[in-house]
Protein backbone atom coordinates (compact mmCIF):
# COMPACT_ATOMS: atom_id res chain seq x y z
CA UNK A 1 0.00 0.00 0.00
CA UNK A 2 1.41 3.56 -1.36
CA UNK A 3 2.70 5.27 2.11
CA UNK A 4 3.56 2.36 3.96
CA UNK A 5 7.33 2.45 5.24
CA UNK A 6 8.85 -0.60 3.99
CA UNK A 7 11.80 0.01 6.11
CA UNK A 8 9.95 -0.66 8.98
CA UNK A 9 9.27 -4.04 7.53
CA UNK A 10 10.24 -7.76 7.97
CA UNK A 11 12.67 -8.22 5.30
CA UNK A 12 10.15 -11.76 4.81
CA UNK A 13 7.27 -9.55 4.34
CA UNK A 14 9.04 -7.62 1.77
CA UNK A 15 9.79 -10.48 -0.22
CA UNK A 16 6.31 -11.33 -0.18
CA UNK A 17 4.86 -8.00 -1.35
CA UNK A 18 7.32 -8.08 -4.13
CA UNK A 19 6.02 -10.99 -4.89
CA UNK A 20 2.82 -10.05 -5.03
CA UNK A 21 2.81 -6.58 -6.16
CA UNK A 22 1.43 -5.87 -9.33
CA UNK A 23 -1.64 -8.40 -8.76
CA UNK A 24 -4.58 -8.01 -7.60
CA UNK A 25 -3.74 -9.42 -4.27
CA UNK A 26 -0.69 -7.04 -3.97
CA UNK A 27 -3.29 -3.99 -4.63
CA UNK A 28 -5.82 -5.16 -2.25
CA UNK A 29 -4.01 -6.01 0.78
CA UNK A 30 -4.07 -4.19 4.14
CA UNK A 31 -1.13 -2.49 5.94
CA UNK A 32 -1.46 -5.38 8.41
CA UNK A 33 -1.59 -7.87 5.57
CA UNK A 34 1.67 -6.53 3.80
CA UNK A 35 3.49 -6.66 7.33
CA UNK A 36 2.38 -10.28 7.69
CA UNK A 37 5.11 -12.97 6.58
CA UNK A 38 5.49 -16.77 8.08
CA UNK A 39 8.95 -16.64 9.75
CA UNK A 40 11.56 -18.94 8.81
CA UNK A 41 11.84 -19.58 12.67
CA UNK A 42 11.55 -22.41 15.10
CA UNK A 43 7.67 -24.20 13.55
CA UNK A 44 9.98 -24.03 10.04
CA UNK A 45 12.88 -25.19 11.39
CA UNK A 46 10.77 -27.94 13.18
CA UNK A 47 9.04 -29.04 10.14
CA UNK A 48 12.19 -29.96 8.27
CA UNK A 49 13.51 -31.77 11.40
CA UNK A 50 10.35 -33.68 11.40
CA UNK A 51 11.51 -34.94 7.93
CA UNK A 52 15.42 -35.46 8.27
CA UNK A 53 15.81 -36.39 12.08
CA UNK A 54 12.56 -37.85 13.19
CA UNK A 55 14.50 -40.00 15.35
CA UNK A 56 16.43 -37.53 16.85
CA UNK A 57 14.09 -34.39 16.86
CA UNK A 58 15.04 -31.82 19.70
CA UNK A 59 13.51 -28.75 17.95
CA UNK A 60 9.95 -28.56 19.36
CA UNK A 61 8.09 -27.61 21.85
CA UNK A 62 6.61 -30.70 22.66
CA UNK A 63 7.40 -34.35 25.03
CA UNK A 64 7.56 -37.59 23.87
CA UNK A 65 8.25 -41.09 25.23
CA UNK A 66 8.97 -44.32 22.46
CA UNK A 67 8.03 -41.96 20.00
CA UNK A 68 4.58 -41.62 21.28
CA UNK A 69 3.51 -38.10 22.79
CA UNK A 70 2.89 -38.07 26.48
CA UNK A 71 -0.79 -37.65 27.39
CA UNK A 72 -2.59 -37.44 30.72
CA UNK A 73 -5.50 -41.05 30.82
CA UNK A 74 -8.55 -38.54 31.27
CA UNK A 75 -7.79 -37.03 27.81
CA UNK A 76 -6.30 -40.28 26.08
CA UNK A 77 -9.67 -41.94 27.11
CA UNK A 78 -12.25 -38.99 27.17
CA UNK A 79 -11.70 -38.62 23.39
CA UNK A 80 -14.68 -40.77 22.32
CA UNK A 81 -16.98 -40.33 25.41
CA UNK A 82 -18.16 -37.08 24.59
CA UNK A 83 -21.50 -36.34 24.41
CA UNK A 84 -23.05 -34.62 21.55
CA UNK A 85 -23.67 -31.43 23.70
CA UNK A 86 -19.16 -31.54 24.82
CA UNK A 87 -18.60 -32.20 21.14
CA UNK A 88 -20.38 -30.04 19.16
CA UNK A 89 -21.96 -27.02 20.86
CA UNK A 90 -20.89 -23.91 20.63
CA UNK A 91 -18.98 -22.50 23.86
CA UNK A 92 -19.53 -19.41 25.20
CA UNK A 93 -16.92 -16.27 23.66
CA UNK A 94 -14.93 -16.53 26.98
CA UNK A 95 -14.94 -19.85 27.84
CA UNK A 96 -17.13 -22.64 29.39
CA UNK A 97 -17.73 -21.38 33.11
CA UNK A 98 -17.10 -24.53 34.98
CA UNK A 99 -13.69 -24.93 33.05
CA UNK A 100 -12.96 -21.32 34.07
CA UNK A 101 -13.68 -21.35 37.30
CA UNK A 102 -11.68 -25.17 37.53
CA UNK A 103 -8.60 -23.35 36.14
CA UNK A 104 -9.13 -20.65 38.60
CA UNK A 105 -9.13 -23.09 41.66
CA UNK A 106 -5.99 -24.80 39.70
CA UNK A 107 -3.89 -21.98 39.88
CA UNK A 108 -4.88 -20.73 43.38
CA UNK A 109 -3.82 -23.91 44.39
CA UNK A 110 -0.35 -23.90 42.22
CA UNK A 111 0.73 -20.48 43.27
CA UNK A 112 -0.79 -19.95 47.12
CA UNK A 113 -0.28 -15.96 46.72
CA UNK A 114 -2.92 -15.53 44.56
CA UNK A 115 -5.67 -14.28 46.28
CA UNK A 116 -8.77 -15.67 44.02
CA UNK A 117 -11.18 -12.84 44.74
CA UNK A 118 -8.64 -10.17 44.02
CA UNK A 119 -8.19 -11.78 40.35
CA UNK A 120 -10.32 -11.98 37.02
CA UNK A 121 -12.16 -15.44 36.09
CA UNK A 122 -9.85 -17.04 33.58
CA UNK A 123 -11.02 -16.38 30.12
CA UNK A 124 -10.85 -19.26 27.44
CA UNK A 125 -8.34 -18.29 24.30
CA UNK A 126 -7.64 -21.03 21.64
CA UNK A 127 -3.85 -21.06 22.67
CA UNK A 128 -1.44 -18.83 24.84
CA UNK A 129 -0.72 -17.65 21.95
CA UNK A 130 -3.94 -16.32 21.23
CA UNK A 131 -3.82 -15.02 24.49
CA UNK A 132 -0.67 -13.15 24.41
CA UNK A 133 -1.90 -12.12 20.49
CA UNK A 134 -5.22 -11.03 22.46
CA UNK A 135 -3.28 -9.19 24.97
CA UNK A 136 -1.46 -7.11 22.09
CA UNK A 137 -4.57 -6.20 20.61
CA UNK A 138 -6.10 -4.57 23.48
CA UNK A 139 -2.61 -2.72 24.83
CA UNK A 140 -0.18 -2.44 22.40
CA UNK A 141 0.00 -0.34 18.76
CA UNK A 142 2.42 1.93 17.49
CA UNK A 143 4.01 4.12 20.21
CA UNK A 144 3.82 1.25 22.68
CA UNK A 145 7.02 -0.48 23.64
CA UNK A 146 7.07 -4.00 25.37
CA UNK A 147 10.41 -5.01 27.16
CA UNK A 148 11.18 -8.86 26.75
CA UNK A 149 14.20 -10.80 27.32
CA UNK A 150 16.67 -11.43 24.28
CA UNK A 151 16.67 -14.41 23.66
CA UNK A 152 13.05 -14.71 23.71
CA UNK A 153 10.22 -17.07 21.66
CA UNK A 154 10.21 -15.80 18.09
CA UNK A 155 6.41 -15.19 18.14
CA UNK A 156 6.16 -12.32 20.02
CA UNK A 157 8.23 -10.50 17.33
CA UNK A 158 5.49 -11.31 14.90
CA UNK A 159 2.45 -10.29 17.47
CA UNK A 160 3.83 -7.18 18.70
CA UNK A 161 5.70 -5.85 16.28
CA UNK A 162 4.17 -7.17 12.84
CA UNK A 163 1.37 -7.54 13.77
CA UNK A 164 0.17 -4.75 16.36
CA UNK A 165 3.10 -1.93 15.24
CA UNK A 166 4.81 -2.17 18.43
CA UNK A 167 8.11 -2.07 19.41
CA UNK A 168 9.91 -4.43 21.85
CA UNK A 169 12.85 -3.65 23.39
CA UNK A 170 15.30 -6.68 23.69
CA UNK A 171 17.06 -6.71 26.94
CA UNK A 172 19.58 -9.57 27.90
CA UNK A 173 17.90 -11.10 30.68
CA UNK A 174 20.34 -14.07 31.31
CA UNK A 175 23.88 -12.27 31.03
CA UNK A 176 27.09 -14.16 31.23
CA UNK A 177 26.42 -14.64 35.22
CA UNK A 178 24.92 -18.04 36.19
CA UNK A 179 21.45 -16.18 36.81
CA UNK A 180 19.26 -13.36 35.34
CA UNK A 181 20.73 -10.01 34.88
CA UNK A 182 19.05 -8.22 37.47
CA UNK A 183 21.06 -4.73 36.29
CA UNK A 184 20.19 -5.08 33.01
CA UNK A 185 16.57 -5.80 33.49
CA UNK A 186 16.07 -3.07 36.03
CA UNK A 187 17.81 -0.33 33.81
CA UNK A 188 15.41 -0.90 30.94
CA UNK A 189 12.70 -0.95 33.53
CA UNK A 190 13.81 2.42 34.91
CA UNK A 191 14.05 3.84 31.47
CA UNK A 192 10.84 2.98 30.26
CA UNK A 193 9.24 4.51 33.75
CA UNK A 194 10.33 7.53 32.33
CA UNK A 195 7.84 7.61 29.71
CA UNK A 196 5.17 6.90 32.15
CA UNK A 197 4.81 3.35 31.85
CA UNK A 198 6.04 -0.12 31.68
CA UNK A 199 5.20 -3.25 29.57
CA UNK A 200 7.27 -6.09 30.34
CA UNK A 201 6.79 -9.21 29.46
CA UNK A 202 8.05 -12.38 31.80
CA UNK A 203 8.47 -16.38 30.58
CA UNK A 204 9.32 -18.51 32.85
CA UNK A 205 10.90 -21.35 32.94
CA UNK A 206 11.94 -19.11 29.46
CA UNK A 207 11.98 -20.03 26.01
CA UNK A 208 14.62 -20.56 24.59
CA UNK A 209 16.91 -20.26 27.13
CA UNK A 210 14.93 -22.93 29.70
CA UNK A 211 15.20 -20.67 32.85
CA UNK A 212 13.41 -19.47 36.33
CA UNK A 213 14.16 -17.26 38.60
CA UNK A 214 15.51 -18.64 41.98
CA UNK A 215 13.57 -17.34 45.29
CA UNK A 216 16.49 -14.06 45.85
CA UNK A 217 15.69 -13.16 42.06
CA UNK A 218 12.40 -13.60 41.93
CA UNK A 219 12.08 -11.23 45.43
CA UNK A 220 14.32 -8.41 43.18
CA UNK A 221 12.08 -8.31 40.45
CA UNK A 222 9.02 -8.04 42.10
CA UNK A 223 10.79 -4.88 44.28
CA UNK A 224 11.64 -3.82 40.58
CA UNK A 225 8.01 -3.44 40.08
CA UNK A 226 6.62 -2.16 43.17
CA UNK A 227 9.59 0.46 43.47
CA UNK A 228 8.63 1.24 39.36
CA UNK A 229 4.52 1.52 40.83
CA UNK A 230 5.56 3.62 43.93
CA UNK A 231 7.66 6.09 41.32
CA UNK A 232 4.26 6.72 39.38
CA UNK A 233 4.72 4.79 36.07
CA UNK A 234 1.56 2.55 35.22
CA UNK A 235 3.64 -0.99 35.12
CA UNK A 236 2.17 -3.99 32.88
CA UNK A 237 3.62 -7.49 33.58
CA UNK A 238 2.37 -10.23 31.03
CA UNK A 239 3.16 -13.44 32.67
CA UNK A 240 3.78 -16.04 30.12
CA UNK A 241 3.31 -19.32 31.97
CA UNK A 242 3.60 -21.55 29.24
CA UNK A 243 6.18 -24.04 30.80
CA UNK A 244 4.90 -23.53 34.60
CA UNK A 245 5.59 -26.08 37.20
CA UNK A 246 8.52 -27.95 35.29
CA UNK A 247 10.92 -26.77 37.99
CA UNK A 248 14.02 -28.63 38.22
CA UNK A 249 16.24 -27.19 40.67
CA UNK A 250 15.22 -26.74 44.22
CA UNK A 251 16.20 -23.15 44.52
CA UNK A 252 13.99 -22.10 41.75
CA UNK A 253 10.95 -20.12 42.76
CA UNK A 254 7.92 -22.26 42.85
CA UNK A 255 5.01 -19.70 41.90
CA UNK A 256 4.04 -17.84 38.72
CA UNK A 257 5.12 -14.04 39.44
CA UNK A 258 1.55 -13.13 38.56
CA UNK A 259 0.25 -14.04 42.29
CA UNK A 260 2.49 -11.51 43.78
CA UNK A 261 1.93 -9.26 41.12
CA UNK A 262 -1.89 -9.20 41.09
CA UNK A 263 -2.06 -7.90 44.66
CA UNK A 264 1.07 -5.66 44.19
CA UNK A 265 -0.31 -2.23 43.63
CA UNK A 266 -2.76 -0.47 41.99
CA UNK A 267 -0.85 1.11 39.22
CA UNK A 268 0.30 -2.78 38.29
CA UNK A 269 -1.68 -4.77 35.70
CA UNK A 270 -0.64 -8.18 36.30
CA UNK A 271 -1.74 -10.57 33.16
CA UNK A 272 -1.38 -14.48 33.16
CA UNK A 273 -1.22 -16.59 30.29
CA UNK A 274 -1.33 -20.21 30.38
CA UNK A 275 -2.86 -23.60 30.28
CA UNK A 276 -2.91 -26.92 29.37
CA UNK A 277 -0.69 -27.06 26.41
CA UNK A 278 2.68 -27.73 28.13
CA UNK A 279 2.02 -27.93 31.48
CA UNK A 280 -0.79 -30.96 30.75
CA UNK A 281 0.88 -32.21 28.27
CA UNK A 282 -2.04 -31.43 25.60
CA UNK A 283 -0.33 -29.31 23.11
CA UNK A 284 -3.06 -29.60 19.90
CA UNK A 285 -6.17 -29.20 21.96
CA UNK A 286 -5.50 -25.67 21.64
CA UNK A 287 -6.66 -24.25 25.01
CA UNK A 288 -5.60 -21.30 27.19
CA UNK A 289 -6.34 -18.82 30.04
CA UNK A 290 -6.15 -14.91 30.31
CA UNK A 291 -6.37 -13.76 33.92
CA UNK A 292 -6.35 -10.02 35.08
CA UNK A 293 -4.70 -9.26 38.74
CA UNK A 294 -4.52 -5.58 39.67
CA UNK A 295 -5.19 -4.43 43.33
CA UNK A 296 -6.87 -0.89 42.03
CA UNK A 297 -9.49 -2.87 39.91
CA UNK A 298 -13.04 -4.07 41.37
CA UNK A 299 -15.70 -6.41 40.15
CA UNK A 300 -17.53 -3.93 38.03
CA UNK A 301 -13.80 -3.02 36.49
CA UNK A 302 -12.75 -6.60 35.41
CA UNK A 303 -16.17 -7.44 33.89
CA UNK A 304 -15.76 -4.30 31.38
CA UNK A 305 -12.15 -5.59 30.80
CA UNK A 306 -13.54 -8.67 30.40
CA UNK A 307 -15.78 -7.54 27.89
CA UNK A 308 -13.17 -5.85 25.52
CA UNK A 309 -11.08 -9.05 25.69
CA UNK A 310 -14.36 -10.70 24.79
CA UNK A 311 -13.96 -8.01 21.88
CA UNK A 312 -11.00 -9.55 20.52
CA UNK A 313 -11.81 -13.56 20.55
CA UNK A 314 -15.29 -12.59 19.09
CA UNK A 315 -14.25 -10.33 16.39
CA UNK A 316 -11.25 -13.41 15.23
CA UNK A 317 -12.13 -16.60 16.45
CA UNK A 318 -15.34 -16.23 17.70
CA UNK A 319 -15.03 -18.87 20.44
CA UNK A 320 -12.80 -21.51 21.35
CA UNK A 321 -12.66 -24.79 20.67
CA UNK A 322 -15.63 -26.97 23.32
CA UNK A 323 -14.22 -30.43 23.41
CA UNK A 324 -11.48 -29.55 24.61
CA UNK A 325 -13.00 -27.56 27.39
CA UNK A 326 -14.68 -30.85 28.44
CA UNK A 327 -11.56 -32.66 28.41
CA UNK A 328 -9.71 -30.38 30.35
CA UNK A 329 -12.69 -30.58 32.71
CA UNK A 330 -12.71 -33.88 32.89
CA UNK A 331 -8.65 -34.44 33.66
CA UNK A 332 -8.66 -31.39 36.03
CA UNK A 333 -11.03 -33.53 38.26
CA UNK A 334 -9.62 -37.08 37.07
CA UNK A 335 -7.63 -38.10 40.52
CA UNK A 336 -5.10 -40.06 37.74
CA UNK A 337 -4.19 -36.96 36.02
CA UNK A 338 -2.08 -35.80 39.59
CA UNK A 339 0.38 -38.95 39.44
CA UNK A 340 0.91 -39.11 35.87
CA UNK A 341 2.10 -35.46 35.61
CA UNK A 342 4.23 -36.31 38.70
CA UNK A 343 5.79 -39.00 36.08
CA UNK A 344 5.97 -37.31 33.20
CA UNK A 345 7.71 -34.68 35.59
CA UNK A 346 9.90 -37.30 36.59
CA UNK A 347 10.58 -38.39 32.66
CA UNK A 348 11.33 -34.94 31.47
CA UNK A 349 13.56 -34.09 34.64
CA UNK A 350 15.70 -36.95 33.99
CA UNK A 351 16.35 -35.87 30.25
CA UNK A 352 17.13 -32.37 32.11
CA UNK A 353 19.87 -34.05 34.20
CA UNK A 354 21.24 -36.17 31.06
CA UNK A 355 21.97 -32.40 29.54
CA UNK A 356 23.17 -30.68 32.59
CA UNK A 357 25.42 -34.31 32.93
CA UNK A 358 26.70 -33.93 29.87
CA UNK A 359 27.54 -30.64 30.22
CA UNK A 360 29.65 -31.12 33.53
CA UNK A 361 31.64 -34.05 31.72
CA UNK A 362 32.10 -32.00 28.45
CA UNK A 363 33.02 -28.16 29.98
CA UNK A 364 34.45 -25.38 28.15
CA UNK A 365 33.79 -25.79 24.41
CA UNK A 366 35.67 -23.47 22.41
CA UNK A 367 32.71 -22.59 20.15
CA UNK A 368 28.70 -22.78 22.70
CA UNK A 369 28.71 -21.88 25.88
CA UNK A 370 25.71 -23.32 27.75
CA UNK A 371 23.21 -20.11 28.96
CA UNK A 372 21.75 -20.70 32.73
CA UNK A 373 18.78 -23.41 32.53
CA UNK A 374 17.09 -24.84 35.18
CA UNK A 375 13.64 -25.44 34.05
CA UNK A 376 11.38 -26.15 31.41
CA UNK A 377 11.41 -27.80 28.13
CA UNK A 378 14.81 -26.41 26.59
CA UNK A 379 18.27 -25.10 26.96
CA UNK A 380 19.96 -23.07 24.62
CA UNK A 381 23.68 -21.75 23.63
CA UNK A 382 25.49 -19.04 22.91
CA UNK A 383 27.98 -19.49 19.40
CA UNK A 384 31.21 -18.13 19.39
CA UNK A 385 33.03 -17.94 16.39
CA UNK A 386 30.09 -20.13 14.14
CA UNK A 387 27.21 -19.44 12.60
CA UNK A 388 23.85 -21.07 14.84
CA UNK A 389 21.98 -21.89 11.40
CA UNK A 390 25.25 -23.32 9.71
CA UNK A 391 25.77 -25.38 12.91
CA UNK A 392 21.87 -26.73 12.57
CA UNK A 393 21.82 -27.30 9.06
CA UNK A 394 25.14 -29.42 9.18
CA UNK A 395 23.48 -31.41 12.23
CA UNK A 396 20.39 -31.74 9.96
CA UNK A 397 22.25 -32.99 6.87
CA UNK A 398 25.07 -34.78 7.83
CA UNK A 399 24.11 -36.43 11.43
CA UNK A 400 20.22 -36.23 11.12
CA UNK A 401 19.66 -34.48 14.31
CA UNK A 402 17.05 -31.31 14.32
CA UNK A 403 18.11 -28.44 16.08
CA UNK A 404 17.22 -25.01 16.22
CA UNK A 405 18.66 -21.90 15.74
CA UNK A 406 17.47 -18.43 16.70
CA UNK A 407 19.61 -15.62 14.43
CA UNK A 408 23.48 -16.32 14.08
CA UNK A 409 23.70 -16.63 17.72
CA UNK A 410 21.64 -18.85 19.67
CA UNK A 411 21.52 -22.74 19.34
CA UNK A 412 18.37 -24.38 20.50
CA UNK A 413 18.22 -28.22 21.80
CA UNK A 414 14.77 -29.02 23.59
CA UNK A 415 15.44 -32.30 25.59
CA UNK A 416 11.81 -32.15 25.84
CA UNK A 417 11.12 -34.58 22.92
CA UNK A 418 14.16 -36.78 23.12
CA UNK A 419 14.76 -40.22 25.50
CA UNK A 420 17.15 -39.70 28.20
CA UNK A 421 19.62 -42.00 26.63
CA UNK A 422 19.72 -40.38 23.63
CA UNK A 423 21.29 -37.51 25.14
CA UNK A 424 24.83 -38.00 25.28
CA UNK A 425 24.98 -39.00 22.08
CA UNK A 426 23.09 -36.31 20.64
CA UNK A 427 24.71 -33.95 22.56
CA UNK A 428 28.31 -35.48 21.85
CA UNK A 429 27.56 -35.27 17.86
CA UNK A 430 26.53 -31.60 18.52
CA UNK A 431 29.88 -31.00 20.45
CA UNK A 432 32.02 -32.56 17.96
CA UNK A 433 30.32 -31.12 14.62
CA UNK A 434 30.68 -27.25 16.02
CA UNK A 435 34.12 -28.09 17.10
CA UNK A 436 35.15 -28.95 13.76
CA UNK A 437 33.69 -26.29 11.79
C1 LIG B 1 7.05 -19.08 25.57
C2 LIG B 1 5.86 -19.63 24.87
N1 LIG B 1 4.68 -19.01 24.99
C3 LIG B 1 3.59 -19.46 24.36
C4 LIG B 1 3.64 -20.59 23.57
C5 LIG B 1 2.40 -20.99 22.79
O1 LIG B 1 1.59 -21.90 23.37
P1 LIG B 1 0.30 -22.42 22.59
O2 LIG B 1 0.71 -23.62 21.82
O3 LIG B 1 -0.68 -22.72 23.68
O4 LIG B 1 -0.18 -21.32 21.71
C6 LIG B 1 4.83 -21.27 23.40
C7 LIG B 1 4.88 -22.45 22.53
O5 LIG B 1 5.85 -22.90 22.04
C8 LIG B 1 5.98 -20.77 24.06
O6 LIG B 1 7.17 -21.36 23.91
Amino acid sequence: MAGLNIYSMNTLANELNTLLDGTVVGRLLSDLGRRLYFPKGIIAQGAEAKKFAPAKNGTIGMAFHNGEPLILSAIAEGMPTLSAKEAVTYAPTAGIEEVRKAWKEAIAQKNPSIKPDSISLPAVVPGLSAGISYTADLFFGPGATLIASDPCWDNYSLIFEDRRDAKIRLVPFLGNGPGLDLDAIGKAVREEAKTGSVRIILNFPNNPAGYSPTRAEADTLVNLIRETAEGGADVMVICDDAYFGLFFEDDIYRESLFGRLSVLHERVLAIKIDGPTKEDFAWGLRTAFVTFGCPGLKPEHYDALGKKLMGTIRSSVSCSNTPAQYLLIKSLADPRSAGEKKANFELLRGRYRAVKDFLQKNPNHPKLTPMPFNSGYFMSFRCKGIDAEALRKRLLSDCAIGTIALGAEIFRVAFSPLEEEQIPEIFGTIYKTAAEM
